[in-house]
């Protein structure tokens, strides 16, 4: 009979019985309602095992992308090992490799990636400052490629945590961080379909983590990139995007300017507005 671990437990599965049964078999508080697959109730993520495709039926493909599944449609037939949503949302510490401006206002910074530190280019992580506030910033790192996480930090004036990375971070300093969340980043299956992307200011970062995601998973359809600013000294990583255009037929860098005549290679006018 398979095994499901959970909470440091281990509980033995009858045939045919789903994981939720199991659990409530064995005196074990979850949440649950309409033993359906319907009302999500019952959703755990699955840090061991594949969830079949009917244990994630309706959860959105974020959800899929990270072994989301429905104890109630999901029946066991080898080990497993579950974990409720957010178990494993426990921060970590790690050092600062760099520290490098991407404008005047954008720091770049790229911290060591932990041991078993996983996550997808474009969702976020939660950075705390000495004090213990925290603020979430995106990853435009590739796990894939990239020995460091990669985050872009637009100075806020009075900000607690963009005032302390600009001001007092420094190279090897430890800091800490949450596990990476979030539902933004490139689901492969689509290859074909158009991607549009859009953001302003350090709205660039997950859209950087997004388009070489893609481009690594050999997205074929067209991927348009609009990133806004309301002067040209706002953007950052312009050549780097240049680069990706001039280097993939499929890329498409739109760099926009809102305020006043921009720079030759440019577009005037708000990204929004001219995607
Ligand atoms: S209990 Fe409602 S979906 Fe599982």
């Amino acid at each position: 009979m398979p095994i499901i671990a959970f909470d440091g437990q281990e509980y033995l599965a009858e045939d045919n019985e789903s994981v939720l049964d199991c659990l409530i078999r064995h005196d074990v508080s979850v949440n649950y309602s309409c033993r359906a697959g319907v009302c999500q109730s019952c959703m755990m993520m699955m840090k061991e095992g594949t969830p079949s495709e009917a244990s994630q039926k309706g959860l959105k493909d974020a959800l899929k992308a990270q072994n989301y599944f429905l104890m109630c449609s999901y029946v066991a037939e080898e080990d497993i090992a579950i974990t409720r949503p957010g178990k494993d949302f426990q921060s970590v510490e790690t050092d600062v490799l760099a520290l490098d401006r991407l404008n005047a206002d954008v720091l770049r910074v790229r911290l060591a990636r932990p041991d078993n530190y996983s996550y997808f280019p474009g969702q976020f992580l939660n950075l705390q400052n000495p004090d213990g506030v925290e603020r979430s910033y995106s990853l435009a790192s590739l796990p894939d490629d990239d020995d460091f996480l990669e985050l872009h930090i637009r100075h806020i004036p009075g900000g607690k945590v963009s005032g302390w990375a600009h001001t007092a971070l420094k190279v090897a300093d430890r800091v800490s961080i949450s596990p990476a969340t979030g539902d933004c980043f490139y689901t492969p299956g689509q290859s074909g379909q158009n991607l549009l992307l859009i953001g302003t200011g350090t709205g660039l970062a997950p859209l950087y983590g997004i388009l070489r995601d893609a481009l690594r998973q050999d997205h074929q359809g067209e991927i348009h990139l609009y990133h806004g600013s309301s002067a040209a000294e706002g953007l950052y990583l312009i050549d780097e995007l240049k680069a990706l255009d001039a280097a993939h037929t499929n890329v498409h860098y739109h760099p926009c300017v809102s305020q006043g005549t921009p720079p030759a290679g440019m577009t005037a006018g708000r990204a929004d507005q001219k995607a």
